[in-house]
């Protein structure tokens, strides 16, 4: 299991995670919904310690992360980093590097794998993404749900206990969502850990086994895809799903 505790991080005077705590089982798939500009994505931040809060701890083996400034030391920040893998909106994949060698990297230089190892598990990861015929190709040679599966394979080659990510499809062309939402669900099915940030909302109730929603800092619920999305306790999150469910009906469906 790995714990959150006390997180908090304001922006200036914008609290924007107020005391956030959270408990992440093996094999959950969490979601994370709320209102655009609530947190999400500071959430996820915070917890790999790209964002540094004002407080908050993350335990994972037994190990109690400090993240404030001050608290947290470097041995356990690299047990963090090992720990957890990020898949970014936009993949951020070095352009200058091969699909190979993207996935290949954090392993040489974070892991200190040798090299020739590290290739035979890049090209395993890259073929349980579907890409192992473009190992060879530059991320302007491929297409953006190409890169985001390459990026997938990056973090999963790490074999993180923890999968974050954030919007994962929502800068891909409506044609290319599909792709990525299936290796997602794969990595799912084959037991990650994981909290994804998404606006798939149908996706979500398939893949995940938890849902929160996050407003004004709080965690406001936080179930299984049933009881946030058929049966909502709060008045916010009852709202909030009907705009989504607003999206569903004939005017807005092509
Ligand atoms: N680096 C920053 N400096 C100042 N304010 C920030 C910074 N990053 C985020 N914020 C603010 O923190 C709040 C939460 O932002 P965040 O990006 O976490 O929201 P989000 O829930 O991911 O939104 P979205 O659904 O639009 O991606 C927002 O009010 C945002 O303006
Ligand atoms: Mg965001």
């Amino acid at each position: 299991m790995i714990r959150v505790r006390n997180l908090s991080k304001k922006f200036r005077q914008n609290v924007v995670l107020d005391d956030i705590n959270l408990d992440i089982n093996q094999g959950d798939v969490i979601a994370v919904i709320g209102p655009s500009g609530t947190g999400k994505s500071t959430l996820l931040r915070c917890i790999e310690r790209l964002e540094v809060p004002e407080s908050g701890t993350v335990e994972i083996e037994d190990r109690v992360i400090g993240l404030a400034p001050g608290k947290a030391r470097r041995k356990d920040l690299s047990l963090l980093h090992r720990s957890c893998g990020m898949v970014f909106q936009n993949w951020n994949l070095f352009y200058k590097k091969t699909a190979l060698e993207n996935v290949m990297e954090g392993m040489v230089t974070v892991k200190k794998i040798p090299k020739a190892k590290a290739r035979e598990i890049a090209l395993s990861y890259l073929d349980k993404v579907g890409l192992s015929d473009r190992a060879g190709h530059y991320p302007r040679h491929l297409s953006g749900g190409q890169q985001q599966r390459v990026a997938i394979a990056r973090a999963m080659a790490m074999e993180p206990g923890l999968l974050l990510f954030d919007e994962p499809t929502s800068a891909l062309d409506p044609e290319l969502v599909g792709e990525v939402l299936d290796t997602i669900r794969q990595a799912a099915d084959a037991g990650y850990t994981m909290i994804l940030v998404s606006h798939e909302m149908n996706f979500v109730r398939k893949v995940a086994n938890r849902v929160i929603f996050l407003e004004n800092g709080h965690i406001i619920e936080d179930g299984t895809p049933k009881e946030i999305f058929s049966n909502p306790k709060s008045e916010r999150l009852r709202q909030f799903i009907m705009k989504i469910d607003r999206l569903q009906e004939p005017d807005y469906v092509i």
